[in-house]
C-alpha cells in the first residue's frame, strides 16, 4: 500500500509517499518533499500565523506535485488535522480533501502528535535497525508546542502519563533564544552556540525533576535565565552594552543541559515504572545531538536491556512521512465531508 501524506500544521509544507505491506513493522519513504517559511519567521523572532498560512498556500501544490511526479499510484491520503495553526491546517485539509475526491482515494485524518510518534516506525539505517520496536514502550514527544510522556501498549493503544504544565521544551528554547538576542527557532541556535559554552558556569534549575510524577514545567527556566541576564547587566558599564559571546554561550550550554537532564530523568523513570521494552523519542527537540547522546549514555549507565529508538533528525522535525506512517499503522479512513481542522487536538 502506498500512502500520500500531507503536513501543514505550522511553518513547514510537506508531502511524502510511504510504502508498507501487511505485517510490516516499519514503512519505507519512497519520495518526500518539504518547503519551509522558517526564514520569514526568524526575522520576526517567532511565527506570525497569517504569514505561515499564506506560505502554505504558496507551497502546497508544488510539494504534492514533486512527490506525485515519480509515484503516481497511491492507495490513500493522510493529512494532519491538528494540533496546529488553524490557517495552516486548513490549507492541508482542504487540499487533501480535493485530491481524495478527484483521485477517489480514502482519506485518513492524523493527529500531528501521533505523527511524531510514528516517525519511529519509518525504516532508516540510523534508527537502531538491528532491533525491533517492542511493546510496551514509553514515548517522549518534545516539540515546539508539546512535551508529553506516553505509554504505548500497541498500535492504537496509547495512554498519556504526563506532560508540561506550561511551556514545552522547544518553546522554552525559542523564548530563551529571544531573550539572548538569538534567532528563531531557538533550539538549533542554542545547540550551536552551546558548543562553545560551559554548562557549569550558571547553575540553572532542573524544573520538577523530583516531582514524583511525569509532568514538566519549563517556563521557570526562562525566568531563571532572565534573572541571570539582569544580574550580569547590573555589572555592565552601560545599559546598552550587550552580553558577551562567552556569557551567551555559557547560558546556552546551561539551558540545553537543564532541559536534557529533566527529559532523560523523567523518561527513564517512566520506563522503569511501566517496565517497558522500548523507549521512543520524537519531536523537533529530539533532533538535538547532545540529547540523543545523553539518552544513549544513560542507557549504557543503567546497563538497560530496553531498546532506545530515535528517528534521524530530519524525521524528528515536522515532515509528512510521519503523518503517512501514522495513517498506515492506524488505518481509519473517514468520509471527506466529515473531516475538519482541530487546532486544539490533544491526547487526553
Ligand atoms: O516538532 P517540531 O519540528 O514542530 C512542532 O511540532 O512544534 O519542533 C519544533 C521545536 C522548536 O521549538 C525548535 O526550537 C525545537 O523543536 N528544535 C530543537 C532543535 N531543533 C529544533 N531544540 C533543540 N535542539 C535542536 N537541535
Ligand atoms: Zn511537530
Amino acid at each position: 500500500m502506498k500512502i500520500l501524506g500531507i503536513e501543514t500544521s505550522c511553518d513547514e509544507t510537506a508531502a511524502s509517499i510511504i510504502k508498507g505491506e501487511k505485517n510490516d513493522s516499519k514503512v519505507k519513504v519512497l519520495k518526500s518533499s518539504i518547503a519551509t517559511s522558517l526564514s520569514l519567521h526568524s526575522k520576526t523572532g517567532g511565527i506570525i500565523p497569517e504569514i505561515a498560512a499564506r506560505q502554505q498556500i504558496k507551497y502546497i501544490l508544488p510539494v504534492i506535485e514533486n512527490v506525485l511526479e515519480s509515484e503516481k499510484n497511491i492507495d490513500a491520503i493522510a493529512v494532519t488535522m491538528g494540533p496546529g495553526l488553524v490557517g495552516s491546517l486548513i490549507v492541508g485539509i482542504e487540499t487533501a480533501k480535493t485530491f481524495s475526491l478527484l483521485l477517489k482515494k480514502p482519506i485518513i485524518p492524523v493527529n500531528h502528535l501521533m505523527g511524531h510518534i510514528y516517525a519511529n516506525f519509518i525504516s532508516d539505517p540510523s534508527n537502531n535497525p538491528n532491533k525491533e520496536i517492542q511493546f510496551p514502550a514509553i514515548v517522549l514527544i518534545a516539540s515546539g508546542g508539546h512535551t508529553e510522556l506516553l505509554l504505548m501498549e500497541k498500535h492504537g493503544k496509547i495512554k498519556w502519563i504526563g506532560g508540561t504544565r506550561d511551556d514545552a521544551a522547544g518553546e522554552a528554547f525559542d523564548k530563551i533564544a529571544r531573550l539572548l538576542g538569538l534567532s528563531y527557532p531557538g533550539g538549533p541556535v542554542i545547540e550551536e552556540t552551546a558548543k562553545k559554552g560551559n554548562p557549569d558556569v550558571f547553575r540553572l534549575p532542573r524544573p520538577m525533576i523530583g516531582s514524583g510524577d511525569f509532568d514538566f514545567s519549563f517556563s521557570g527556566l526562562k525566568t531563571a535565565v532572565l534573572k541571570e541576564i539582569n544580574i550580569i547587566k547590573t555589572k555592565l558599564q552601560s545599559k546598552s552594552e550587550n552580553l558577551s559571546k562567552e556569557v551567551i554561550a555559557n547560558l546556552c550550554a546551561s539551558v540545553e543541559q537543564s532541559v536534557i537532564d529533566v527529559l532523560v530523568n523523567k523518561t527513564f523513570k517512566a520506563a522503569q515504572k511501566y517496565k517497558v521494552k522500548s523507549i521512543l523519542l520524537s519531536g523537533g527537540v529530539t533532533s538535538n545531538k547532545n540529547l540523543r547522546e545523553q539518552f544513549k549514555l544513560e542507557m549504557e549507565n543503567l546497563k538497560s536491556e530496553i531498546g532506545l529508538f530515535v528517528p534521524p533528525p530530519y524525521l524528528c522535525t515536522d515532515n509528512a512521512s510521519m503523518i503517512a506512517s501514522a495513517a498506515f499503522f492506524n488505518f481509519n479512513p473517514i468520509p471527506f465531508e466529515k473531516i475538519t481542522v482541530k487546532p486544539d487536538l490533544y491526547f487526553k
